[in-house]
């Protein structure tokens, strides 16, 4: 059979002199699900750029049905019938979720508003997703942004479909609603190219699939006779794969509480909520897309200027409600959404990471130490694994595993005391998740308090010791980590 899609050789050296691919091919057969994965930094998005005609290659070439591909851009692909759903998505946050799935529509369905609300309506239901048609795109969380980015690209009723990292931000349940709907557009023909760091997802949903390696092709076989181990060593190489071990409980009882809520609440979002937690522990918040997770860290941190309730901080109630004091008094706060919030794409890595101690690096906060900026960049990049030349690269430049880990770094070197990890380790790879986990652990072994957001429910087992579990803005449960498992947090937080 004809592939439908085949890559030839391609390479890609970015201006910045990175070889990021360095001769791949790969042949997608009509119909399949071409999985194709790796470690940060391995080129995954670079390919995906390159086929979807965001990115020239540097040399070698695409097939599309067996001819040479002809479109040089992101629209000519789309008119071929590819459409891509990017690692960050570009939607337009103040148009309603509407107008972004029809957005860059030329035909006449573009200025007929019945009939896109009845096309929403039917796609909604082919992958049994609810949306509110109305909602401006900027209101919804990660997940239900990632959604409607599915939707768009479905809406152009595309061959090939390309998914970069689909799953990031979604929780088991809306995990189980896009493999459905994969598959049930696979059953009509559809094909897609499907990146993801979950090999039990590869492993489950793809018909083939290929490990890039430092911009190479490591492995490319049929899924059915690979095997989950062999992949690992595949995409980490010699990069040693540490096990994930089981629920760290911390030594000796745990100290003083170092951040109490009482009654916060937010009106429409979440509340009234109540919980504590101690000087070396980490507490786990786990919920589904809209349970009220993220708001909750966002208030609590004083981003959300209508929420009431107390915030104490190792015993200080905070006063007023703002970024600023809740850093002053100690907090930190690593956003889930690092393109929006979290990174300076054009300034260098170093420079992103000192940003938030300007004052504690520089000479009577003045004059900033450039050298000593410098030098906490080095150990960070060093500690998380950042895949980077050097810490003068641009953060746009990075992978987008690579990015997160430069927010995560942003936080860790100060003096927070009470850290809010909004999915610390969202499109982090494999080898460098076991590494984050690590570093919340040594969070709390040197006595500071972390409350962290997952949509992976078994991260949060392995990272934490006590779960708090919230369903529609409410505390449902609390369990001591090592007493539950994925089957009771799923059913808890979806009411099951
Ligand atoms: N716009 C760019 N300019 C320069 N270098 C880039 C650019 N985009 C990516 N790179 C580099 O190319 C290499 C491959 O990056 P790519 O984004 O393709 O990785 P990835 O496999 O998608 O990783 P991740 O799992 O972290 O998303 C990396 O070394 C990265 O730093
Ligand atoms: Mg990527």
């Amino acid at each position: 059979m004809t592939p439908l899609l085949t890559v030839e050789g391609v390479h890609k050296i970015y201006p910045s002199g990175t070889h990021a691919l360095r001769g791949v091919s790969l042949a997608v057969r009509p119909g399949t699900v071409h999985g194709l994965i790796g470690a940060n930094g391995a080129g995954k998005s670079t390919l995906i750029k390159i086929i979807s005609g965001v990115e020239p290659p540097s040399s070698g070439g695409l097939s599309w049905k067996g001819e040479p591909a002809a479109w040089t851009d992101p629209l000519g692909a789309l008119a071929a019938g590819l459409a891509a759903v990017h690692q960050h998505t570009p939607l337009v946050g103040s148009m309603s979720v509407l107008d972004n799935v029809f957005l860059g529509r030329r035909e006449t369905i573009k200025w007929d508003a019945p009939a896109r609300r009845r096309e929403l309506q039917a796609l909604c239901e082919r992958i049994g997703y609810d949306l509110e048609p109305d909602q401006p795109v900027g209101d919804l969380s990660v997940g239900a942004r990632q959604m409607v980015a599915i939707l768009q690209s479905l809406a152009r009723d595309p061959s090939l479909v390309l998914l970069d990292e689909p799953t990031a931000a979604l929780s088991p349940p809306e995990r189980d609603i896009l493999f459905r709907s994969v598959r049930r557009l696979r059953e009509l023909g559809v094909t897609f190219i499907y990146v993801s760091h979950f090999l039990d997802e590869i492993l489950d949903l793809t018909d083939h699939l290929t490990v890039l390696r430092d911009g190479q092709v490591v492995v490319d076989e049929e899924t059915r006779v690979t095997t989950e181990q062999q992949l690992v060593s595949a995409i980490v190489g010699d990069r040693l794969a540490r096990v994930e071990e089981n629920a760290p409980t911390s030594d000796g009882p745990p100290g003083e509480p170092l951040l109490t809520v009482q009654n916060l609440s937010s009106p429409g979002k979440f509340g009234p909520v109540s919980f504590t937690v101690r000087a070396g522990e980490v507490v786990g918040l786990a919920g589904l897309l809209g349970s009220g997770r993220t708001e909750l860290l966002e208030a609590v941190f004083g981003a959300d200027p209508v929420a009431s309730g107390t915030v104490l901080i190792g015993g200080r109630t905070l006063r007023g409600r703002s970024p600023r004091r809740a850093v002053r008094a100690g907090l930190a706060l690593v956003p889930e959404d690092r393109s929006r919030q979290g990174l300076l794409r054009d300034w260098e890595i170093w420079r992103n990471i000192s940003l938030p101690y300007l004052r504690s690096l520089s000479w009577r906060s003045l004059v900033p130490n450039r050298e000593r900026e410098r030098r906490l960049a080095v150990k960070a990049v060093t500690d998380l694994r950042i895949v980077a030349g050097t810490t003068e690269m641009s953060v746009g430049e990075l992978s987008g595993g690579n990015a997160q880990k430069v927010v995560f770094a942003k936080w860790l070197y100060g003096p927070a005391t009470v850290f809010l990890l909004d999915e610390p380790s969202a499109g982090v790879d494999i080898g460098a998740k076991a590494d984050i986990v690590g570093l919340i652990r040594s969070l709390a072994a040197a006595g500071k308090a972390v409350l962290m957001v997952s949509s992976e429910f078994e991260e949060l087992r392995g990272a934490c010791d006590r779960i708090v579990v919230i369903r529609r803005g409410q505390i449902v449960a609390q369990r001591l980590a090592a007493a539950t498992d994925l089957h009771e947090l799923t059913a808890l937080a979806s009411g099951l």
